[in-house]
């Protein structure tokens, strides 16, 4: 399938690592010139290295996305250097794992901290990108959230919530007319588990192989968990010219997971 996404600008937040990375590749194999954001810039410099062997203009800003002021420094260079860009991965997040089994034990600030990278980043960065897509009279924003953040609601609470409101926040945006009408969808992408080397599933099965299988059989119909390409594919679709009438959509990304409908 054509996606028609050559040429196009990307910014991709949290795109030096997982699922946020593996959409960066992917759109970059489609022609699109990727921005991508995250703290490390050693993690940056790798992830530039891997995506510059697809021919397309990159930017790698490093900024902390607990820091307010954060989205703005990475749109100032996005903005200077490219004048916005007409597609937005809202990936950076998690927290998941945060805080402590024991709800009242939890520091206040895990709620915060949470709310902040998952909810308060995508709004940030929403609200810079859209008077470019609008100039475009083309957009498109896509949130990746969690299926903890729709109706299967487990999860940590602040996970939950601050997914639930990165839901709530495309979902509003999407019945917004003088934004769809320039030809700017909101949807959002809700993974399940997903193996990312270096983060908290490979750490519980290096811990112990047979107990994580015994879960992950129990756990995830398919018998494993899913890739961060899975995702990315799922992601470069609704950004494509192929998705116009996607908006407002909440996509579950978890190969039968959840047990909600
Ligand atoms: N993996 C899963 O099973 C799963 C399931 C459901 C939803 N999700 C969601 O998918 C998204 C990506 O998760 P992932 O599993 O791919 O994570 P990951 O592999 O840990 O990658 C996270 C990315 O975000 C960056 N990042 C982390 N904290 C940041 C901060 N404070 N400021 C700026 N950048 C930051 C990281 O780089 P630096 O560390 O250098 O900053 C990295 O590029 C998250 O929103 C997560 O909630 C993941």
């Amino acid at each position: 399938m054509e996606l028609g996404l050559s040429g196009k600008f990307a910014l991709v937040t949290g795109g030096s690592h997982g699922i946020g990375l593996a959409c960066a590749k992917r759109l970059a194999q489609e022609g699109c010139h990727v921005a991508i954001c995250s703290r490390s810039q050693a993690r940056l410099d790798a992830a530039i290295a891997e995506l510059k062997t697809h021919g397309v203009k990159l930017l790698a800003v490093a900024a902390d996305m607990l820091d307010e002021h954060a989205a703005d420094r990475v749109m100032d260079v996005v903005d200077r250097e490219w004048g916005g860009v007409q597609i937005l991965v809202n990936n950076v997040g998690g927290g998941g794992r945060w805080g402590k089994e024991i709800v009242e034990d939890t520091d206040l600030n895990v709620w915060s901290e949470v709310y902040e990278k998952n909810a308060m980043a995508a709004v940030r960065f929403t609200r810079r990108c859209l008077p470019h897509m609008r100039r475009a009279k083309w957009g498109r924003v896509v949130a990746i959230t969690s299926i903890y953040g729709g109706k299967e609601g487990a999860g940590r609470p602040w996970f939950t919530m601050a997914k639930a409101a990165e839901t709530g926040l495309m979902k509003s945006l999407s019945s917004m007319t003088y934004l769809v009408r320039e030809g700017i969808t909101f949807n959002s992408v809700a993974p399940g588990g997903i193996y990312i080397p270096g983060t908290g599933f490979e750490e519980e099965k290096k811990r112990d192989p047979e107990r994580f299988q015994r879960v992950v059989d129990e756990l995830y119909p398919l018998g494993r968990l899913g890739t961060p390409e899975e995702v990315a594919a799922v992601v470069a679709f609704l950004c494509s010219t192929e998705a116009s009438l996607v908006n407002g959509a909440n996509i579950t990304v978890d190969g039968g997971q959840s047990r909600a409908f």
